[in-house]
């Protein structure tokens, strides 16, 4: 087991995003809801001497799931363990986790919907009475033993809200959804950045890769190191909204933040199934990606800015697309 499996993308973000994370509530730009509920269950908790109540944070990736989570240890003065769905294969690995916990601990679960069904029935007891039912010895000699945990706050992180079993969702007192971010909180969030990287960015700089951030702060983080290549290499490391430009556009990033897989897959509704209705499975075939990453990664910000629609009889694009992408819509005579 490994208590801490990422994708390679992924793990060099986190490394690179560490000290871009807010590490308080009070640094954390957006969300403003979730902030100030959390604020007040922090506090709660914090005042009664208890553990805080289990939180499941859900949403498209890169809105700050896991800052939250940090954030929450933080807050509350506790030591966080991260681990993530799919890296819990057996029972027994759940069960060295949580009985490493201390008193107050905050153990997060990242895609918390990819837990096996078997690793999800040990959460059951542990979450609702803090003990766990551990199995020893084989068949006939097997018996069941009881093991007190120390009270603990599990965090659960999804971008599938509707894969978790009902029992498993039931057990979360505290539920939020992290939205996409507007224009001008990723604008902070982008000068923040600078200031960190202690780099000079002009003002009109910020709002372009706002712009072109999908909504999606990891996104705004990721266009802010690109910038900064080009500008640094082809200038004088000053970034303007001219550097940025130039950069994004050679990255194939359009005006709106759609890249080369956003295109692709709008044009592969657009060109390969006549606009749509078509089915995910067709359409991940027809442009050569996985149908999960298309749900959880392409899909939901394009159905935000009204680019595509979902229908029972498939994906569909909308108007919006055509007019975007410069396409026509081809005349159906029958
Ligand atoms: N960096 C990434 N996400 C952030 C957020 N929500 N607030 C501040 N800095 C961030």
């Amino acid at each position: 087991m490994n208590e801490n499996v990422f994708t390679d993308e992924t793990m060099t973000e986190d490394i690179e995003n560490h000290s871009l994370r807010p590490k308080y509530l009070t640094e954390y730009i957006g969300q403003s809801e979730v902030k100030e509920m959390m604020n007040i269950f922090i506090t709660a908790a914090k005042r009664r001497n208890e553990s805080l109540d289990h939180v499941l944070l859900y949403g498209p990736p890169g809105l700050g799931k896991t800052t939250m989570a940090n954030i929450i240890a933080n807050e509350i003065g506790v030591n966080i363990k991260v681990t993530s769905g799919p890296s819990i294969e057996r029972s027994g690995d759940l069960a060295v986790i949580l009985t490493s916990l201390e008193p107050g601990d905050i153990l997060f679960i990242d895609e918390i919907h990819r837990l096996p069904r078997i690793v999800e029935e040990i959460l059951y007891p542990a979450m609702e009475d803090f003990v766990i039912d551990i199995v020893v010895g084989h068949d006939a000699t097997s018996k069941s033993i009881r093991v007190e945990l120390p009270p603990f706050t599990l965090v659960g992180a999804t971008t599938r809200f509707g894969d978790l079993s009902a029992p498993l969702r039931d057990r979360f007192g505290v539920v939020h959804k992290l939205n996409y971010y507007s224009e001008d909180e990723l604008t902070e969030i982008c000068a923040r950045t600078a200031r960190i990287y202690e780099t000079t960015i002009h003002e009109d700089a910020t709002t372009e890769i706002a712009r072109r951030s999908r909504g999606t702060p990891r996104i705004t983080n990721r266009l802010f190191r690109r910038v900064r290549d080009f500008a640094d290499v082809l200038n004088d490391g000053v970034i303007s909204k001219k550097m940025c430009e130039i950069a994004l556009d050679k990255l194939h990033i359009d005006h709106l933040g759609l890249d080369a897989k956003d295109h692709a897959y709008l044009l592969g509704i657009i060109d390969n199934f006549e606009g749509g209705p078509v089915g995910l499975e067709s359409l991940a075939a027809s442009i050569g990606e996985e149908p999960t990453t298309i749900e959880d990664v392409y899909e939901p910000y394009l159905l935000q800015i009204g680019f595509i629609k979902r229908t029972p009889r498939g994906r569909v694009a909308t108007d919006k697309a055509y007019k975007h992408l410069k396409k026509k819509h081809n005349m159906r005579l029958f």
